[in-house]
């Protein structure tokens, strides 16, 4: 009996050890199993790294082209190789008994991203929200607070960025009267706007209301400040906006960056010797397009782009590998070591999206992205 028991417990001992370190690498495009045998439900994701632990932050995706609506909220995992992911649930729930919520069940939530706040010893997760039932027409950043990084969090508000303030570079023209039809025009994308949309003076039109804001993401710099970036102008030109200090809203101090460039997916880092990189995308719905490489010496700019920095096949620089960016991660205790986080979109079947994760290199100030089958996190030595 006592040398079944001893059996028993050395087998439930292997396979929890099997399964903590079930995976030694990355594999982009593969399925990517949790501690619980399911795919990684973390879309659009972006990263924490908080007390020798990553939290991984996305949109909770279920089956079919409804799974593209947030029906459950964003999901958290954590851990501590960056291969082997636990499942901490449900960060923020989606409001399923209030129809009218910001937040109700079957708005849209997309690309989440979590900050810690030194001051206040609170997460904020920022995310690009769309109303209930109006398309992509709202444009809203949503705002949510936790004491932890595994939430709950709970929701605060949303609202379109920088009403009242023009940002840093405003140009002359912006100020202009803006024409009645061009004020009540929506476009949800780039087909039904000009090439050059300036013509339309959507800063303007958006003056007073505030900023439309979609694809997004958060960064915060090494002196703490906070910045968020979001494409707007009906996604013709990004903003790059700065956070109070409390993260949870604006100072009104913003730039408009690539203007009529219809940059989405905007992702970014830092480097030790100072300079800026953001990789995005052109703006094509869910479908792939060439990744697009940019560098600054200031956060706020100027901007220069440096192409596409897919290596590799014709179809892997046409798509970007089959993929979207959504992340840069740092990896902790490795100086200028840096993992490209992208999305495969499976829009017919949302939950079955795939993750991109490759290592970033770099080449003659530039930064290249190249396919691997599998990688970890050695190539960085
Ligand atoms: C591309 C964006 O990057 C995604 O986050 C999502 O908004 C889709 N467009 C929707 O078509």
């Amino acid at each position: 009996m006592k040398r079944y028991l001893l059996l028993l417990c050395m087998g439930v001992l292997c396979s929890c050890t099997n399964q903590k370190s079930r995976y030694t690498n990355f594999q982009p495009g593969q399925v990517w199993e949790d501690n619980n045998g399911q795919h990684i439900n973390a879309h659009g994701g972006g990263i924490l790294y908080h007390s020798d632990t990553y939290y991984w932050y996305g949109e909770h995706k279920i089956e079919g082209h409804k799974g593209n609506t947030a029906q459950v909220g964003v999901h958290v995992y954590s851990s501590k190789d960056l291969y082997n992911w636990k499942d901490e649930g449900i960060a923020l729930e989606v409001d399923s008994l209030n129809p009218a919520a910001d937040i109700a069940r079957g708005c849209i939530i997309e690309r989440p991203k979590v900050i810690y706040n030194q001051k206040t010893n609170k997460y904020i997760m920022w995310f690009h929200l769309e109303l209930i039932s109006q398309g992509y027409n709202a444009a809203r950043s949503g705002v949510a607070v936790s004491d932890s990084p595994t939430g709950p969090f709970t929701y605060l508000k949303s609202m379109r960025p920088n009403k009242g303030h023009w940002p840093l570079n405003v140009e002359d023209f912006h100020k202009k009267a803006v024409a009645d039809t061009i004020k009540s025009a929506y476009c949800g994308g780039k087909e039904c706007l000009p090439n050059h949309p300036d013509s339309l003076n959507l800063l303007g039109r958006d003056f007073e209301g505030g900023q439309m804001a979609r694809d997004m993401n958060l960064f915060v710099d090494d002196n703490g400040k906070a910045y968020h970036l979001y494409s707007s102008e009906e996604n013709s030109t990004l903003h790059i906006a700065e956070l109070s200090d409390d993260y949870l809203s604006y100072t009104g101090n913003y730039v408009r960056v690539f203007p009529n460039r219809y940059m989405e997916a905007p992702s970014i880092m830092k480097t030790s010797n100072g300079k800026y990189y953001f990789i995005g995308s052109d703006c094509t719905s869910w479908n792939p397009n060439p990744a697009r490489l940019a560098t600054a010496d200031h956060i706020f700019g100027p901007w220069t782009e440096l192409g596409n920095p897919v290596v590799g096949t014709e179809d892997q620089k046409a798509t970007t590998f089959e993929s979207q960016s959504t992340y840069i991660l740092p990896i902790q205790g490795k100086k200028d070591a840096f993992i490209f986080m992208a999305d495969r979109w499976r829009p017919n079947n949302a939950i079955d999206g795939r993750y991109i994760w490759l290592p970033i290199q770099f080449e003659n100030g530039a930064i290249k992205l190249e396919w691997k089958d599998q990688w970890n996190v050695s190539v960085f030595n």
